[in-house]
This record gives C-alpha cells, sequence and structure tokens, in this order.
C-alpha cells in the first residue's frame, strides 16, 4: 500500500493567510496541518508516502519533511501538481510512484480523530470511502444512502439537498485507479473531480462505504480553521500521535533549537 498526501492547491479562501505559505503548512495548534493526515498514514504502517504539493510552495515542503522520517525508514517523496486539476489528478501525477500497487489517498487539510489501520492495512481490492453526517453537506462530496445504509449516489457539491452524509478525504483505491483517473472529464468547476472515480467503483459494486468515528474536520475556511485548533486542543488529537510521528517532531524541534544556539553564539 503506497500513501498519497493531496497538499496543493491555491487556498484562496484563506488569503492573506495562503500568500505566504501553504495551507498544509498552517498551523494546528503545535504543529503544522500536514502532520494530522500524514500521521494517519504512518499510524497505518504505510512506508512509502508521496506528498502533492503546488511549486510555490515546494520548498517549504522539503524544508520541513525532506529528511524527517529518513532513520524510520519512511520514505517520503513530492510532486509538483504545476495546476490545480482536481483531486482525481492525484492519480495521474503520482502513477509512476503508484506503480503496481494499491493506495491511499488523505487531503492535506482533512484532520480525522479516527483510526483508519485497520482499513487500511485490511484493504485487497476495489475501493473503500468513508461516510460522516454534517450539517452543511453541500461543501463536500455528499453520498446518499437507501434504507439499508447502501451507497446508491454520490454527487460534488450539490446544489439542493439530497443527504446529510458526506464523503471526508480519505480513499482507499487499489491499483485501477490510474487508468480510470485518466478517462475523468473535467466537471462544470473544471476539475477532475474525486467523486467521479467514486462512482467507477460504486456503478461495478466494489465501493465500500465506512463511517467515520469521531472528529472530522476540512480545515479549508477561516472559521473551519480555527475550529479545527480548538477541537485538536479540546479531544487532545495532538497527543494521540504514532509514537514515531511524536518522536521525528520532538528530534527536529531539539536539532531547530540547536542550529539556532551556533548561530546566535
Ligand atoms: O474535505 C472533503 C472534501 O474534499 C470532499 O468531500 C469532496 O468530495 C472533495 O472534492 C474535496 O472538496 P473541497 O472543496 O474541500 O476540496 P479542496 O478544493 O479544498 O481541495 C482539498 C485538498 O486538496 C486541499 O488540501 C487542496 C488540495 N488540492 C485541491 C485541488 C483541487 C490539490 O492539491 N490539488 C487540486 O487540484
Amino acid at each position: 500500500m503506497k500513501g498519497i498526501i493531496l497538499a496543493g492547491g491555491t487556498a484562496t479562501r484563506l488569503f492573506p493567510l495562503t500568500t505566504t505559505t501553504s495551507k498544509q503548512l498552517l498551523p494546528i495548534y503545535d504543529r503544522q496541518m500536514i502532520f494530522y493526515p500524514l500521521n494517519v498514514l504512518i499510524k497505518a504502517g504505510i512506508k512509502e508516502i508521496l506528498i502533492i504539493v503546488s511549486p510555490e510552495h515546494s520548498g517549504q515542503f522539503l524544508n520541513l519533511l525532506g529528511s524527517l522520517f529518513e532513520k524510520y525508514g519512511i520514505n517520503i517523496e513530492f510532486k509538483v501538481q504545476p495546476i490545480p486539476r482536481g483531486l482525481a489528478d492525484a492519480f495521474i501525477v503520482g502513477e509512476k510512484f503508484i506503480g503496481m500497487d494499491n493506495v491511499t489517498m488523505i487531503l492535506g487539510d482533512n484532520i480525522f480523530e479516527d483510526d483508519f489501520s485497520d482499513d487500511i492495512s485490511g484493504f485487497k481490492s476495489g475501493a473503500k470511502v468513508f461516510a460522516v453526517k454534517v450539517p452543511d453537506p453541500e461543501r463536500s462530496g455528499v453520498i446518499v444512502f437507501d434504507n439499508n445504509m447502501r451507497a446508491i449516489k454520490i454527487v460534488e457539491k450539490p446544489k439542493d439537498w439530497i443527504s446529510d452524509y458526506i464523503i471526508p478525504g480519505l480513499y482507499i483505491y487499489d491499483n485501477r485507479v490510474c487508468n480510470i483517473a485518466k478517462t475523468v472529464k473535467p466537471s462544470d468547476r473544471s476539475e477532475l473531480e474525486i467523486v467521479d472515480l467514486h462512482n467507477w467503483y460504486l456503478k461495478r459494486g466494489e465501493l465500500e462505504v465506512g463511517m467515520v468515528k469521531g472528529a472530522w474536520l476540512d480545515a479549508g475556511t477561516f472559521d473551519s480553521l480555527l475550529e479545527a485548533n480548538i477541537i485538536v486542543k479540546e479531544k487532545n488529537i495532538y497527543k494521540h500521535f504514532d509514537p514515531l510521528v511524536d518522536e521525528a517532531i520532538k528530534e527536529f524541534n531539539i536539532q531547530l533549537k540547536e542550529l539556532a544556539k551556533k548561530r546566535l553564539s
């Protein structure tokens, strides 16, 4: 299983914060946002991770994460997405990295309280996504269930209400996803939509849908960014990181302090 973190895009909803850095490098309590999705993948035992970034901020990602996990046997690669063509583009940009493997993709601005290790390590084939009930489904990819909670339809940001359940940004696909992504046509908003990939599997009866437990946050607006900070602190989400990730961050902080001391002396 390979892992991808999609951390590009222009984040215009967070201007002017995102004119000087990437959204996924903004702080969520005591660490950069990107550590939250990274933690989900590392916790699940994924050792090869591709971070897809925008050209403007690639250097900042490299400075932070370029060698942070090297000594733990976790290989982090970077790839620039020149134009934010949509979420499904990740599987075109990342095709070579994915190779012949299955892949879990997580969005760089999604924060989960839940642990998906079993879903990721137990994945065999098809696709697996998750659903969560929200008060504002029109902001996301919405999923409609029948009376037996079987998925029947998935629509990206529908104008009219169709369901309270949405699909947050954690997706597990088998290797076919790279070829399927190449067949996706741009939507009315000119994006290669991730829901087209879900629907491909749904139509063939190969889409499994799990339920998200605990908090889920998409830190893409000022309000949701603030809410993410508060909830991460209140629910102690930052305290439940994989020990390996915690150790790497701690060690990095020590190195930074030593470097700062050397500069002063
Ligand atoms: O947060 C969950 C939702 O994320 C899903 O329910 C939707 O189906 C999905 O389309 C997506 O909707 P958003 O409107 O939240 O997507 P956004 O444009 O904010 O992009 C999500 C992340 O992916 C963000 O970290 C930026 C990054 N991104 C986005 C695009 C379009 C890229 O790196 N490249 C891109 O081309």
